[in-house]
């Protein structure tokens, strides 16, 4: 038996090809059961047809949030979906999606959370000029980006460091970090309790990770 994963993306999703890359490992638990996205022309469908996944375009356009967000929730149990990633989706979300999946909606943010929530996180820690900087998996909440923290990933700033150059190190540590907590919600060692993210770690794994 497999856990089903829904994905919600808006833009390249290179996040999503970390996580197709994952599912298709010999003896993964996870299945990625269909991909979303508000917007037509987003990469990421066409990643997903590729890879055989359903890929399914809901627009936002005109529509309440509330509303929106229950076609997400319809379209995402039709497919089966238990857990739902949010990779690269650039709506915020309601209650209703929350309600739909209570515990079971993960984030991917750009950033050391609680550091630079909202837009553009790396340049937010670029422009800070900070020494660490990273991404952040979390359980999704209704305020944006402060939802409880599950795992982590942290890269240095270097010399000669652009927005560019940071950004990739980043991306490359989401790409990651986000298979690993996907296999934790498969595996069923990842649950939200008392407002706090519980992971049942197998030696020598950690809820950090490292990107240079
Ligand atoms: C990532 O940096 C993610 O953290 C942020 O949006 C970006 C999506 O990139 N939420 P991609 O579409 O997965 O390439």
């Amino acid at each position: 038996m497999t856990t089903r994963f829904g994905v919600l993306v808006s833009g390249s999703g290179t996040n999503l090809a970390a996580l197709i890359d994952a599912v298709d490992q010999p003896g993964a638990a996870a299945e990625l059961a269909v991909v979303i996205s508000n917007k037509a022309d987003a990469y990421g469908l066409e990643r997903a047809r590729t890879a055989g996944i359903p890929a399914v375009h809901i627009s936002h356009r005109g529509k309440e949030r509330a509303s929106f967000d229950q076609e997400l929730v319809d379209c995402l149990e039709e497919h089966g979906v238990e857990w739902v990633l949010l990779a690269g989706f650039m709506r915020v979300v309601t209650p209703t999606l929350l309600d739909g999946f209570p515990g079971r909606v993960i984030n991917i943010h750009p950033a050391l959370l609680p550091s630079f929530p909202g837009l553009q996180g790396q340049r937010q820690a670029f422009e800070a000029n900070v020494p660490i900087a990273g991404a952040t998996v979390h359980f999704v909440s209704a305020e944006t980006d402060a939802g409880p923290i599950i795992a982590q990933g942290a890269v240095l700033r270097v010399d000669g460091d652009t927005l560019e150059s940071l950004t990739q190190r980043i991306l490359a540590i989401e790409h990651r970090l986000f298979p690993m907590v996907m296999a934790w919600a498969a595996a069923g060692r990842l649950r939200l309790e008392r407002g706090r993210a519980v992971v049942d770690l197998l030696e020598g794994e950690r809820r950090g990770l490292w990107g240079n």
